[in-house]
């Protein structure tokens, strides 16, 4: 047999997509799992799609879509997102789907990076891949609100960086940037001489804060630095999403190259759902406000429940997902622990790391659902375990003492004075603070971690400012709930109420356990803090506040 090409064997299948099919071969499953709209298609656009086919009007169209059509879409967009284009930049394609892969294919080389969120939708990398460019995902942490950290991009950018892609409202996070954040993103894009390709298919759905189109900003979709591409859909906003009807809005100038590609590709979108959608922009847009009132409420109800049973959650700005924080339960691995909580709870919900590495330890809810399924859901979420941090009471020195040493030495080799350092929970505590995870149902001692008292510091690795930990350490017994995670959000939380403007902290070279945990909390190596004399090999982390 001839060989495939290369690039297909590091096409990444979707771990949503899974999850779908298993939750299909059974029964009595509650579908949390897919972002599909459950509100009906306008009747109206409805109608216009079936005339257009009873007419047998069914030709092809030209490669950009019927006249009638760009020309609705070049007025939806000056009104619904201030953006000011004509119809030779406005291209209907075959969903947002392909809009995004037409625009990715006339920006990128084989071998070009492109900076997708993380996490993020799963086509941006999938088409990376399609292209034999190489996805590098941009981390959009809890501690920063999901927002993009600049100065962290900036870090990412290489000569080989030609597009960073922008989702806003978020499809997994729900999260919606604001004015500051996107005109942020354009100005680095033009600092770095990159193009823009800004996913707002979930437009039409905020709460509170109000979606900013990228093209709207200052210069961008009229100046002459115009490096936008945006792309939009019929298929969350009209509920449209077998019609396959998107648009991909460019900067001027591109429409020889995009009549050839779309020629090649697909020629043209069917022409009955052009009809439809020709309709659904330009018709009674009631159905899109009912929409939008049903998702906002389904949020707002299953907020208020995941609050009610102490579970983490991004609070929803806009889109219909609600992401939430399962690490208590899923012990590093939320795609299996998404699969049993199919297969046990009957409930399939989207695992957080099927959007990249960021969304370990998350799941994401489609609220676009019957809002007793969606509350259903969540009420089968295990039990978040209860815990109390407080400081060690002189009657706990001792199990403190052991339970610090057990820790340690179940992952690493500890001897001679570190060991005798690890047990020393009397002296810490006479000297500084030593902090305990209890849990608050059974008294347990899970964890420990130790800070320097007000205005004091530990040793030398904190300076002026800097809030130092250290000694955190969690029971064996108790991994896995998301102790570690609580203790260091603890001392961050500690840090900013005392005027901290950063956290650090030094550890074993062999403690990767840890070092994940305070990666995926935000914090970044500090090599010029590594290694002090007299002192094993170290690594040494700090996190700005
Ligand atoms: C962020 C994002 N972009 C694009 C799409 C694709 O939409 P379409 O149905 O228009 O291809 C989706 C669908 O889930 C999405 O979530």
């Amino acid at each position: 047999m001839p060989r495939l090409a290369s690039h297909t064997d590091s096409v990444p299948p979707s771990g949503i997509r899974r999850i779908f099919e298993l939750a299909q071969s059974l029964d009595d499953v509650i579908a949390l799992v897919i972002g599909e709209p459950d509100v009906p298609a306008d009747p109206a656009t409805l109608d216009a799609g079936s005339r257009a086919w009873l007419a047998d009007d069914t030709d092809y169209t030209p490669n950009g879509g019927i006249p009638e059509l760009r020309e609705a879409i070049v007025r939806a967009v000056a009104e619904h997102n201030g953006i000011l284009t004509d119809p030779e930049r406005v291209w209907v394609t075959n969903g947002a789907t392909q809009g995004l892969h037409l625009a990715m294919g006339l920006l990128l080389d084989p071998g070009d990076e492109v900076l997708v969120p993380d996490p993020g939708y799963t086509t941006f990398t999938m088409n990376a891949h399609l292209l034999s460019a190489t996805a590098v995902p941009y981390p959009l942490r809890p501690e920063n609100a999901f927002v993009p950290d600049l100065a962290e991009l900036g870090r990412l950018v290489t000569d080989r960086t030609r597009v960073i892609i922008v989702n806003s409202p978020s499809n997994p996070l729900g999260a919606v940037f604001d004015r500051p954040t996107m005109q942020g993103l354009l100005d680095f894009a033009r600092e770095h001489d990159l193009w823009v390709i800004s996913d707002e298919v979930y437009e039409r759905f905020t709460y509170g804060t109000a979606h900013v189109s990228m093209a709207s900003l200052a210069g961008a979709g009229t100046g002459d630095d115009d490096r936008v591409f945006t792309v939009f859909s019929a298929s969350k906003t009209y509920a449209l999403t077998g019609a396959r009807v998107g648009w991909l809005l460019t900067p001027s100038g591109f429409a020889p190259l995009l009549r050839s590609a779309q020629e090649a590709m697909i020629s043209c979108i069917n022409t009955p759902a052009q009809r439809a959608v020709v309709v659904a922009l330009t018709g009674s847009q009631q159905s899109v406000t009912d929409a939008a009132a049903h998702y906002r409420e389904n949020l707002a109800e299953a907020t208020a429940a995941l609050r009610e049973r102490g579970i983490r959650y991004l609070d929803p700005a806009g889109a219909f997902y609600l992401w939430v924080d399962v690490s208590y339960a899923s012990r590093g691995d939320v795609a299996e622990w998404a699969e049993r909580f199919l297969l046990e709870q009957r409930v399939a919900v989207a695992p957080g790391s099927a959007f990249g590495r960021m969304g370990e330890g998350w799941i994401r809810f489609c609220a676009a659902a019957a809002l007793d399924d969606l509350l259903e859901g969540i009420r089968r979420l295990p039990e978040p375990p209860r815990t109390e941090i407080r400081l060690v009471r002189p009657d706990e020195y001792e199990a403190v003492s052991r339970q610090r040493f057990a820790a340690y030495a179940h992952d690493y080799e500890i001897g001679g004075e570190y060991a005798e350092n690890v047990r020393a929970v009397e002296m810490h505590a006479t000297v500084a603070e030593v902090w305990v995870a209890v849990d608050s149902a059974t008294g347990d001692l899970l964890g420990s971690v130790t800070l320097p008292r007000p205005g004091e510091a530990l040793t030398e690795l904190g300076r002026e400012g800097e809030l130092e930990f250290r000694l955190l350490a969690v029971d064996p017994g108790a991994r896995g709930r998301g102790v570690g995670r609580q203790l260091t959000e603890f001392v961050l939380d500690t840090a900013r109420s005392r005027g901290a403007t950063r956290v650090v902290m030094n550890s074993g070279t062999d403690m990767v356990v840890a070092h994940r945990l305070y990666e995926s909390l935000g914090f970044a190596r500090m090599p010029e803090r590594e290694n002090p004399p007299g002192v094993e090999p170290t690594r040494a982390y700090g996190l700005d506040l």
